[in-house]
């Protein structure tokens, strides 16, 4: 990162949730690994934000190295991107700290993530869970990220890290960088099968409408051709046609073809065609990605290896911001 030319820093997180769905894969992950050549990126297994919901820890310590391999298999390079586990830094819970005591009770209140997850848990309503964007504040500024890819859902929080950066710097002289939003430039949203107007997410009462980046072929197969279409049987993207978009947009994904090239493969012919040929592509767009990751969640000591280093050298980034930031709130240098 020396020199004239510094590339700009990318930092995101994903948080350790058991499965990825084919959203998360096409909205996140898969643009993750494009990022690689000209950014310097870091990304985390958010393990941390996870326990603001209730979890059973043997299950959490599963998901968590599942979700390390996924985003190997999903051609994250650890050697290339820092890739490494949130917990196993321990300057984001320190920055956390400071971050808290520059954040108002009130900017907090309005977070709607907190308002929909507090409904949601009404028996866990965790002081965690209320602080949940100070820690996130802490794993952006704590590398001075430039950009962080985020969801819709995520956009509130990062609006709230710049402005908790903002004041910082305001209040203890410049530090932060204002980190900003990167939209991937061809971003695709995947809406459920089963209800095309409501987004793909793992939490989805109707399962039949979402595909998991490791599902199997027989599966993935059941659960195209289910999906739900309409009734003018002419596969045409157009305003209205919401299932036939999102077959269409997935197709496109996952081939590259265009939305024309697409219509004029279909042209005259039914909608059973078209799932088949939706589902097929995926099935074999994944399954490299389904064995890559067997073949690396089954090797823990591959899989240490990468964290362990992953973790080395985020915080020789982190540690170093997180002290400049302590010691520009009056704490005494720890090193005499
Ligand atoms: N909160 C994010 C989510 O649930 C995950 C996350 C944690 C994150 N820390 C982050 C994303 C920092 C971007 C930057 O999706």
């Amino acid at each position: 990162m020396e020199g004239n030319e510094r590339k700009k820093v990318i930092l995101s997180g994903i948080q350790p949730s058991g499965a990825f769905t084919l959203g998360n894969y096409v909205g996140a992950i898969r643009n993750w690994a494009k990022l690689q050549d000209e950014y310097d990126c870091l990304y985390m297994v958010a393990d941390m934000h996870a326990i603001t919901v209730k979890q059973e820890p043997a299950k959490l310590r599963r998901n968590t190295l599942d979700a390390y391999a996924l985003l190997l298999a999903c051609g994250i390079d650890a050697k290339e991107s820092v890739l490494f586990i949130q917990s196993h830094v321990p300057a984001h819970a320190r920055l956390n700290w400071l971050l808290a005591c520059s954040t108002q009770y009130g900017e907090l209140s309005r977070m709607t993530q907190f308002k929909d997850k507090s409904a949601k848990h009404p028996d866990d309503v965790n002081a965690g869970l209320f602080t949940y964007p100070v820690l996130m504040a802490a794993d952006i500024l704590a590398y001075n990220a430039d950009l962080v890819p985020v969801g819709a859902d995520q956009t509130q929080h990062l609006e709230l890290a710049r402005n908790i950066a903002q004041r910082f710097n305001h209040r203890y002289g410049d530090l932060f960088n204002l980190p900003d939003g990167y939209i991937a430039p061809k971003g695709a949203k995947i809406m459920s099968l089963a209800d095309p107007t409501k987004k793909m997410s793992k939490s989805d009462e109707n399962q039949n409408g979402v595909v998991y980046i490791l599902d199997d072929k027989d599966t993935i197969m059941r659960k195209f051709r289910r999906a739900v279409t309409d009734s003018e049987a002419c596969v045409r993207f157009a305003e209205g046609k919401d299932g036939i978009n999102n077959l269409m947009t997935i197709y496109s994904v996952v081939t590259g073809k265009t939305n024309e090239e697409i219509e004029r493969e279909f042209d005259g012919r039914g909608y059973g065609d078209l799932k088949t040929a939706v589902g097929e592509a995926v099935a074999d767009h994944l399954a490299p990605l389904r064995e890559e990751f067997s073949r690396i969640a089954a090797d823990k000591a591959f899989l240490s290896e990468n964290y362990v280093e992953g973790a080395r050298r985020a915080a020789a980034i982190a540690d170093r911001v997180t002290a400049k930031a302590y010691k520009k709130a009056g704490f005494v240098d720890p090193r005499g």
